[in-house]
């Protein structure tokens, strides 16, 4: 018999994981964001026998992720949260900002209870689609004894969520832990062996996410590159951006170029903060940076959240 606390609450928003193509052999000229939420987890008899309910919050292509859906997503996971009959909520996502949303929803609602991101990198109509397996082995992570924090599960592998980082264009294991760190699970065979803490952290609050998407600071990710040139910044800074990242270069060098609009922005009261583009490691000697240890994406998200603080 089960306890009362074992709803698992599935969230769908899209992505590969219910993407749809014309042929079962053709695992990249798909659409994404085709199939129903329900009908993925139909698609996973051994589901049938786990207390679920479905909800199908959007039906994006993650590439498109905007603003109004992460305040609404993070409103929905929270007031699923709050109902003492679930036990936790996995999230049905595409991989491409994958890292983006589970990194705002770690920070934003820090939950007690897990969240569990999980994806696919072939279609729901593939020959071998891994959508089925990793939606089995995410609501077995959101079953785990003790876990709390967002993550995400693929490939059997559990990240955390502030963490996890796409490495990958093709294989099914596309994602990776954060540089100096590791897994922090691995499912196998629906049993989760555990290697690390769950996340773990302060909870600013769905509230913190305005509704409108006009109320979300402008924050831009900007690479220092060969040639790099001073007009996008000064464009930008003329249009009235509220936050820049840069992407810069090994331990954090930028083009001379530019400079002269990272100081005018600076001088105007406009962050502009340091990440660095290598697939490894942090900016090393710059510990009081806030962008040191993120990447460019994670850092981004973390800069429009203090801006969203500040008002
Ligand atoms: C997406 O991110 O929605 C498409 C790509 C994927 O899920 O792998």
């Amino acid at each position: 018999m089960q306890s009362r606390i074992e709803r698992i609450v599935i969230i769908g928003t899209g992505g590969t994981i219910a993407g749809a193509a014309a042929s079962a052999t053709d695992n990249v000229g798909y659409k994404a964001g085709q199939l129903s939420v329900d009908s993925l987890v139909a698609a996973v008899p051994a589901l049938r026998a786990e207390s679920l309910e479905a909800e199908q919050l959007a039906q994006l292509d993650s590439k498109d992720m905007d603003v109004s859906t992460w305040a609404r997503l993070a409103r929905r996971v929270q007031a699923h949260l709050d109902r003492p009959e679930v036990r936790g909520i996995v999230i049905t996502h595409g991989t491409d900002t994958l890292e983006e949303t589970a990194y705002l929803l770690q920070r934003v609602l820090s939950p007690q209870k897990p969240v569990v991101l999980t994806a696919a990198m072939r279609p729901a109509t593939a020959l071998q689609a891994d959508g089925p397996q990793n939606l089995l082995d995410a609501v077995a992570v959101a079953k785990s004894e003790g876990a709390c924090g967002v993550v995400a599960v693929v490939a059997g592998q559990v990240l955390h969520g502030l963490e996890l980082r796409k490495t990958h264009t093709y294989r099914l294991d596309a994602f990776e832990p954060g540089p100096d760190s590791g897994l922090l699970a691995v499912v196998e065979e629906g049993a989760v062996r555990r290697f690390r803490d769950w996340p773990q952290g302060v909870a600013l609050g769905a509230s913190t996410l305005p509704q409108d998407a006009s109320d979300w600071p402008w924050v831009e990710v900007l690479a220092s590159h060969a040639g790099a040139q001073a007009r996008a910044l000064e464009a930008w800074h003329q249009a009235g951006v509220q936050g820049v990242v840069l992407a810069c270069t090994g331990n954090g060098t930028v083009h001379q170029a530019l400079n002269g609009p990272v100081q005018a922005l600076r001088q105007a009261g406009v962050p502009v903060w340091r990440t660095t583009r290598c697939a490894q490691g942090r900016i090393v000697g710059a510990p009081e940076e806030k962008g040191a240890a993120l990447t460019p994406w994670a850092a981004r998200i973390e800069l429009t959240l203090e801006l969203l603080q500040r008002r």
